[in-house]
């Protein structure tokens, strides 16, 4: 089996599109691809009920709880380890990791960011688009390296800007295009 883990820090939308993509597409049969875990760093993620209701392993590993990042990375590492992952996917998990845990899932680690890279890394990138003066915004799913929201770029989603547009009606529409790219941008790389 493939197996993927997921990582999440809030409600895990983009992770709840991979399960069901997982499922209604059929991934067990035609990639021998599987969701094994959900991992989050806060025990109040609301993915974690919705990974639970579909039967996936859910994990809390509290960052807070430790005394470096590094210390939290070795950690999330084993944690991940357990489930032998051939895909480890970042959906909406905000910790910056550390390069020696980027280096140990070299090659299988990915990540969905709200923008179009490499404009706007990093946070609050709906209302910077709208402060600039963007008419289009988007989403980014590429691989992980250990400088934050850069490595290549799997697949982009574009939407326009609109005039009437705040920080939360575009996250909207950029969230619609992320739960269509996601799960497509993985099932390719199942393929
Ligand atoms: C998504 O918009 C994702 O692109 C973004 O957080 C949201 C998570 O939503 N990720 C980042 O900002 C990463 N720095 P979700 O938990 O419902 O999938």
């Amino acid at each position: 089996y493939k197996n993927i883990v997921i990582l999440i820090s809030g409600s895990g939308s983009n992770m709840a599109a991979i399960v069901r993509a997982a499922e209604r597409r059929h991934w067990a049969d035609r990639y021998g691809a599987r969701v094994v875990a959900v991992i989050s760093n806060k025990a109040e993620a609301g993915g974690l009920g919705v990974a639970r209701e579909h039967h996936i392993p859910t994990a809390v590993l509290d960052h807070k709880g430790f005394a470096s990042r590094e210390a939290f990375d070795a950690a999330l590492m084993t944690e991940i380890d357990r489930h032998d992952p051939a895909l480890v996917v970042l959906a909406g998990f905000m910790r910056i990791l550390t390069p020696g845990f980027v280096q140990h899932y070299e090659g299988r680690l990915i990540n969905i960011h709200p923008s179009l890279l490499p404009a706007f890394t990093g946070l609050n990138t709906h209302q910077r688009a709208i402060d600039m003066g963007c008419r289009f915004a988007g989403a980014t799913v590429h691989r992980v390296t250990s400088e934050l929201d850069h490595g290549d770029i799997l697949d982009q989603a574009v939407v326009p800007v609109l005039p009437d547009d705040t920080a939360k009606t575009l996250a909207e529409r950029v969230l619609t295009q992320e739960h269509i790219m996601y799960p497509r941008a993985v099932e390719k790389l199942l393929a």
